[in-house]
């Protein structure tokens, strides 16, 4: 699977523009705010119905705009490697574009204070959340290591998006859980404030709500029994494996009377007016030879932990979908050393990654790493 062509309209920084893309590695080039990283977030939404960048849908339109749209053809068939060569420039030479039925058109369309819209070949979802997982893409962005820094909640969601991506079972389940959340916590409020309890009623929200968290649960402890081997493997190679790297899943569900648990916990949340135990409380904890990350790892072994969490998220979808998601890296040359940059480079010549984007506000350094690989590599430059 891989992105032919992009059209975009009052997306971000662009008004209209189109790109037609390589299958296999394209660069992104341009000053400083041109736009490159809007491009990549532009795929982004495409294949994930949101932005990498913010949750407000709306902040993607365009200042001057009243709606943005974005429409993506995704070729369906497999890339095989292929190794031409020789490099092109963006411009002029584009193919004429064929429509087949191997092709799918995605569009994504938002007016300002309407819902956004997503259809498959002119067709609306019935749900949005049936396209996540279809186009299945990762993404490589210098806020990375937020995920390590910040609070358990960008964890959960850094580990909720990797699940949603592989396991459409798993999303349905997050947002029903998502749901009830909401309503019981609305019904908490409304008890505290009016000073009354109907037992009765709590329940109909509580106990879906305990059996949905622990079925999220369940496929969080298992999907890290998965994820751990691949990700300590990409550490060790990205490191000089000489350190011992982990990742805990925490959480109270896993408790064999959670539910009672929970029950009894009633009264704590009806004064703090929410529910303060489920799977929306859980963490990853990230250590490093038995210390917390956060604290005691170097900015260089936090780089290489998210970067390894990224080619662990990498090798299972490409494991599971049977072909490798788009990737996208947003400068990392400006981040990284060079051999991690080796590291990369490698796994896009021998074929680990299919079809890539990059970009650099330095094209002279991005052709002096990818000329002469023996891969396809397609510039496109963005001009303010
Ligand atoms: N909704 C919007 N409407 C108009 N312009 C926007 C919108 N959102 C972002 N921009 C503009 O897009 C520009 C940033 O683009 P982007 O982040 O893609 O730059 P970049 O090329 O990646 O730069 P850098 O090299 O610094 O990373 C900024 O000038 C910003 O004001
Ligand atoms: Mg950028």
């Amino acid at each position: 699977m891989y992105l032919q062509k992009i059209s975009l309209a009052n997306f971000k920084s662009y008004d209209y523009e189109s790109f037609e893309f390589s299958k296999r590695v394209n660069c992104v080039v341009g000053e400083n705010g041109s736009g490159k990283t809007n491009l990549l977030d532009a795929i982004y939404f495409l294949a994930l119905t949101k932005s990498s960048i913010s949750n407000q849908d709306a902040l993607a339109i365009n200042h001057e705009a009243e709606y943005m749209m974005i429409e993506g053809f995704f070729s369906m068939f497999e890339v095989q490697d292929s190794k031409f060569g020789n490099n092109e420039i963006g411009t002029g030479k584009e193919t004429q574009h064929q429509v087949s039925n191997n092709e799918q058109l995605i569009t994504i369309s938002l007016q300002r204070g309407q819902k956004k819209a997503v259809l498959r070949d002119k067709k609306a979802y019935e749900r949005i959340s049936e396209h996540i997982g279809k186009f299945p893409v990762v993404m490589l962005s210098p806020n990375d290591t937020d995920v390590i820094r910040d609070g358990s909640e960008e964890r959960r969601k850094f580990f909720d998006g990797v699940m949603a991506q592989l396991d459409s079972e798993y999303l349905e389940n997050l947002l029903q859980y998502n749901r009830l959340l909401l309503q019981r916590n609305s019904l908490l409020k409304q008890f505290s404030e009016r000073n009354y309890v109907d037992d009765l009623l709590l329940d109909i929200y509580s106990d879906p709500l305990v059996e949905v968290a622990i079925k999220l649960h369940q496929a969080r402890e298992q999907f890290v029994t998965e994820f751990l081997p691949l990700f300590k493997k990409h550490y060790a190679t990205l490191s000089d494996a000489r350190e011992d790297v982990e990742m805990i899943y925490e959480s109270e569900v896993g408790a064999e009377n959670f539910t009672q648990i929970f029950r009894r916990n009633r009264q704590r949340d009806l004064a703090a007016q929410r529910t303060t135990m489920g799977v929306h409380k859980d963490d990853f904890a990230f250590e490093i030879n038995g210390f917390t990350l956060r604290k005691f790892g170097s900015q260089g072994q936090q780089k290489s932990f998210v970067i390894a969490l990224k080619l662990a998220q990498f090798e299972m979808l490409s494991q599971q979908k049977g072909f490798p998601p788009i990737l996208l890296l947003d400068d990392i040359f400006d981040k990284l050393d060079d051999r991690r940059i080796q590291q990369l480079i490698t796994m896009m010549v021998d074929g680990t990654f299919s079809q890539v984007f990059i970009t650099d506000a330095r094209p002279e350094r991005t052709r002096q790493l990818l000329n002469n690989l023996g891969v396809e590599v397609k510039y496109f430059e963005i001009k303010k």
